[in-house]
């Protein structure tokens, strides 16, 4: 019985065939926003309705998308894999959990998590968010989205490295390897011993890093993979 422990990072390009935006394909949201103005604490204390405005698009765009065939291949090889199936995603989208996955972290947060500026306390957030909105434990009008921007720290990443250093297959998904240190997560996998693995549209910024390569849209190449993986 196979059950070795599969990591699989995600990004933006698992959920563009589900109609979410990535960011650095053409049109991508990149294309339409200055990261400094909306991915950043600066751009937040210079602005904090137009980063407010950004989210609350995104989290209205994000809460009518449906999971995609990859996402659900996802969710079926974690339900019928015997060894553990962990996913990390870049992504702030709830398409993985949409799906079925269980086992996700989401190192950049989520679109559904608020945040305060002051306390650091963590609520559920509404459909719409401004700073204006008082905190729910301290009271202070410096409410956030939830989601990691540039200059701050990726969440779990003790954790993450736990598990790349024990991964026995690495899969990348739908992400360009630009952002560390999300892209650095390949040669981690590797120094471990990992077979490692890029599924993606067209070759990223770490294609040759990996050990094996498979390039279409994710709704075709993932569930693809997936079955090759349960028939192991
Ligand atoms: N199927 C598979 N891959 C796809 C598809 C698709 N249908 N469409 C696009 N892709 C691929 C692209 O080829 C690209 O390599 O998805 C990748 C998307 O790359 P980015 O837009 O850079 O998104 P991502 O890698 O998730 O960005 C990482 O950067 O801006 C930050 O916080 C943001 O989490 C994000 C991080």
């Amino acid at each position: 019985m196979n059950t070795d422990k599969i990591v699989i990072l995600t990004g933006a390009g698992i959920s563009a065939e589900s109609g979410l935006g990535t960011f650095r394909d053409e049109g991508g949201l990149w294309s339409q926003h200055r990261i400094e103005d909306v991915a950043t604490p600066e751009g937040f204390e210079r602005d904090p309705d137009l980063v407010h405005d950004f989210y609350n698009a995104r989290r209205a765009h994000a809460a009518k998308a449906a999971p995609n065939a990859a996402h659900a291949a996802l969710a079926r090889l974690e339900a019928e894999h015997p060894g553990e199936v962990l996913i990390v995603t870049q992504n702030v989208d709830a398409l993985h959990e949409k799906a079925g996955s269980k086992n996700v972290l989401h190192m950049h947060g989520t679109l559904a998590g608020a945040l305060c500026g002051a306390c650091d306390h963590r609520w559920t957030a509404p459909p719409e968010m401004h700073k204006a909105n008082p905190c729910p434990a301290c009271g202070t009008p410096a409410t956030r989205p939830d989601v990691v921007w540039f200059g701050e720290m990726p969440y779990f990443m003790e954790d993450i490295w736990t598990h790349l250093a024990e991964a026995d297959t690495f899969v990348a998904i739908g992400t360009s390897g630009e952002v560390y240190p999300a892209a650095a997560f390949v040669q981690e996998a590797a120094m471990g011993g990992a077979h490692t693995i890029e599924l993606n549209l067209a070759p990223s910024s770490r294609v040759s890093d990996f050990a094996e390569t498979s390039f279409g849209t994710a709704t075709r190449i993932v569930p693809d993979w997936v079955a090759r993986e349960l028939a192991r």
